[in-house]
């Protein structure tokens, strides 16, 4: 692409057409992603998708929908409108006006939290690259694809921060995007979650709802940043998110009202024979992601996390919502812990909780899809139902990464957990079994005998609408 080019096919409004730096760092950039995208990105090749665009931040352009191909998705940068008398929300510089630089002492901490942000997007579109061979429909082959071309745009997101705030240092962040892989032995992503693999759609159901909520959360925290250009692009990147976790709600929907639709035709808990995956193996699944996702909210404590809120790099969930004095130098909280060798909670000041406050946050948003899952069970009549594992169940992060607990919330010797993990934890012949039933299908109006069918097409279209062509 030439500088012209740039300027007209890159979707963006923030005066990409004036700013020279910006320019010249994207064109170094650019065809560095696009290698990225062609050698790690979605391994199916297709014509085109119907995709939503955002080529505007507002009501009618920030959701264009059309038949694209992916490589010519338009990437664009995105931050959401500019309140000019934005004031920082908490902290010791609360109602001091938002920052629109970056302040010198700040700069190390802020480029930190982009990059750990930024190095999440295209982590997940590598770990699930390989899903489309395995679609269970042409709609859910779409909306695979929005979700990583959106992942995408994070990481432009991201990486427009970096480019236009953080100079040389920002630049060499931006390409090690590019470099670290999910899984990667010499140089992996820099959180657990991502570098797990995503190698079937139960998984990705999972992962969309539980880990993108994650994200959710973290954004929620970075849109309250005082770095008013990081605040304003988190803000329009979780109008995106959400589709991803809708993504997981009704995926995992779906696969257990068409499990809880056997189990009623044949009168049997034991439907693997039925060619479905048994509530017991989704329980599994919905341990082990949700176990992975929190300790994406690192430790119960951070000393760290207390700073960047007392400086105000990063809120909380909600600020100003919240009923306080928006500083937490006074108040304590009880977080969890091992107390006595046994599990338990511990009380801490306020600003060292947070991590542990945002987590709970975290969960009681995760209970909600639980509960329409467990509806849709209730429903058909079954006995069944789904449940979160306890917050010290299958830890490696945390006050319980040194203990074992039962999803109960049982503390465990080594021993027991050895014996009993399988309970709880998919078994390689239960993946092995998820996997076998993971065979494409891409007629149109058709879908895979394991799932249910969405309710509703996208943007209005039916479900047997020709969502994907592929090459
Ligand atoms: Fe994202
Ligand atoms: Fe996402």
């Amino acid at each position: 692409m030439t500088t012209a080019d740039y300027v007209e096919k890159i979707p963006n409004n923030v005066n990409l057409r004036d700013d020279r730096r910006l320019q010249r760092a994207l064109e170094v950039w650019q065809p560095n992603f696009l290698n990225w995208w062609d050698s790690m990105g979605p391994t199916l090749p297709t014509r085109d998708v119907y995709l939503r665009t955002a080529t505007s931040v507002d009501r009618e352009g920030w959701a264009q929908f059309g038949h694209v191909p992916m490589r010519d998705y338009r990437w664009g940068i995105f931050l959401a409108e500019p309140d000019p008398d934005r004031r920082v929300a908490f902290g010791q510089r609360q109602g001091q006006p938002a920052w629109q630089q970056v302040p010198g002492e700040y700069r190390s901490s802020l480029q930190r939290l982009i990059v750990i942000q930024g190095d999440t997007e295209p982590a997940s579109v590598e770990q699930q690259r390989n899903l489309g061979a395995t679609a269970p429909s042409l709609y859910d082959l779409r909306n695979l694809f929005q979700v990583n071309v959106e992942e995408g745009r994070h990481l432009w997101a991201m990486v427009y921060l970096l480019h236009a705030y953080f100079g040389r240092d920002g630049r060499e962040e931006a390409e090690l995007l590019l470099h670290r892989h999910s899984g990667s032995a010499e140089s992996p992503r820099i959180l657990g979650a991502f570098n797990e693999e995503t190698p079937d759609w139960l998984s990705f159901f999972m992962f969309t709802y539980f880990t993108d909520r994650d994200g959710k959360y973290q954004l929620g925290t970075l849109k309250e940043s005082a770095f008013d250009p990081l605040a304003r692009t988190c803000s329009f990147m979780l109008k995106e998110e959400s589709h991803h976790m809708f993504v997981g709600l009704t995926g995992v929907a779906r696969v257990v009202e068409r499990t809880a639709q056997v189990m009623r035709e044949h009168q049997t808990d034991s439907v693997a024979a039925y060619g479905v995956i048994p509530l017991t193996v989704i329980q599994k699944y919905l341990n082990f992601h949700f176990s992975v996702s929190l300790d994406l909210f690192g430790g119960e404590t951070s000393t760290n996390v207390a700073n960047y809120f007392t400086a105000g790099l990063k809120g909380r969930w909600a600020e100003e919502r919240r009923k306080d004095d928006h500083q937490l130098t006074a108040g304590s909280m009880l977080v969890d812990a091992v107390v006595d060798g046994e599990i338990g909670q511990t009380e801490v000041s306020a600003l060292l909780g947070l991590n542990t406050d945002l987590r709970r946050e975290y969960i009681a948003d995760c209970q909600n899809g639980v509960d329409r899952w467990n509806d849709i069970l209730a429903s058909a009549g079954l006995p069944w139902r789904l449940s979160l594992p306890h917050v010290a169940f299958n830890r490696k992060v945390g006050a319980f990464a040194e203990i074992q607990a039962s999803p109960g919330g049982v503390k465990l010797s080594p021993t027991e957990w050895a014996e009993r993990k399988d309970e709880w934890l998919p078994t390689e012949v239960e993946k092995a079994h998820v996997r076998s039933l993971m065979r494409p299908v891409y007629e149109r109006g058709k879908i895979a005998a394991w799932i249910a069918p969405p309710r509703n097409g996208i943007n209005g279209k039916p479900f047997d609408y020709e969502y994907v062509h592929l090459a």
